[in-house]
């Protein structure tokens, strides 16, 4: 366990910290969070500690990727409980900006995310958002200045879009996609999970269930995708989900080839009140198939 974890609330006091761990030659790793922590924000924070000396957790909810009829103010804000958690996994420091620290008067995103990214899967009913993601997230690096930041691939448009970000801003910051932690059933967690009923909990894990179900399809040798996909959603609607997309692209998020061997399969859909979103990688070789 961590001696102590540091509670920092202005980037001017953040930066001067970092300043002074730089000086001493020791490396920095970020993992940007909304808060509400679980075990997939704690593993990013193993993985921050296995990369870096020391490790910086922001918590913050961020106004502009929450569209007008999105859960903004509804957010869940477990403040006390997730310093508890951080200390008990060794995270150095938590960092807790207000919304004019980091906005000041103008709470606006000013970083527009390219049409390749934000005219697909979670952009098109969310519009807007990767452009909030893509502007707190230029802030929030600025301020920090980390060698190394780490996000989950449970939102793997997210990476992309930072993979982006980085690249756009010349910014000389690794970027690592870490794995998706998922509840034993198979149902990634999220914030999100605990809108669910009881009822609504039990027909969760579906959604990663119909991604296997195509994986299988893949490593099978079909290739009919957009068949693949439709009998996705067909299960999912017919089960109370109203799918917004399942979709099998590559790695990098352009359409699938038929003779490819690397295929990402996403999906987002609302099951109740939240919106969930899950995906699963398909790698085909001669000697291995796997997913992950
Ligand atoms: P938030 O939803 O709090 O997630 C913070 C980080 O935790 C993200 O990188 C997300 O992908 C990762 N994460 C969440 N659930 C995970 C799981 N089950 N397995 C692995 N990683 C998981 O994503 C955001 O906040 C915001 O958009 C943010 C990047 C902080 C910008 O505001």
């Amino acid at each position: 366990m961590s001696e102590s974890l540091l509670q920092i609330n202005d980037v001017a006091s953040l930066q001067a910290r970092c300043q002074q761990w730089r000086d001493a030659g020791e490396r920095i790793a970020f993992v940007p969070t909304m808060g509400n922590l679980h075990e997939g924000h704690l593993q990013l924070v193993d993985l921050a500690k296995a990369k870096a000396d020391r490790c910086i957790v922001s918590i913050f909810v961020n106004p502009t990727q929450f569209g007008p009829d999105e859960d903004f103010d509804k957010y869940p804000r477990t403040l006390e409980k997730d310093c508890e958690l951080l200390k008990a996994r060794g995270a150095d420091l938590i960092f807790l900006p207000t919304v004019s620290d980091l906005y000041g008067d103008n709470i606006s995103s000013d970083i527009h995310v390219p049409e390749e990214l934000s005219n697909k899967l979670c952009a098109e009913n969310r519009p807007g958002h990767f452009d909030g993601v893509a502007t707190i997230v230029a802030k929030l690096l600025e301020a920090v200045k980390p060698n190394v930041a780490i996000f989950g691939n449970k939102d793997y448009q997210q990476v992309q879009v930072i993979q982006w970000l980085v690249k756009h801003l010349e910014l000389k910051i690794k970027i690592i996609g870490a794995p998706i932690v998922r509840e034993d059933d198979g149902l990634a967690m999220s914030s999100r999970n605990q809108y669910l009923t009881r009822a609504e909990r039990q027909q969760a894990s579906r959604l990663h269930q119909v991604l296997e179900c195509i994986a299988d399809g893949l490593i099978a040798g079909r290739r009919d995708f957009s068949d693949l996909e439709a009998e996705a959603a067909k299960v999912l609607n017919k089960t109370g989900w109203q799918v917004d997309y399942v979709q099998i692209l590559d790695p990098n998020l352009a359409p699938p080839r038929e003779k490819g061997r690397d295929f990402m399969i996403l999906a987002a859909a609302n099951l109740g009140v939240p919106r969930l979103i899950d995906n699963l990688r398909c790698i085909i070789s001669a000697k291995s198939k796997n997913r992950k």
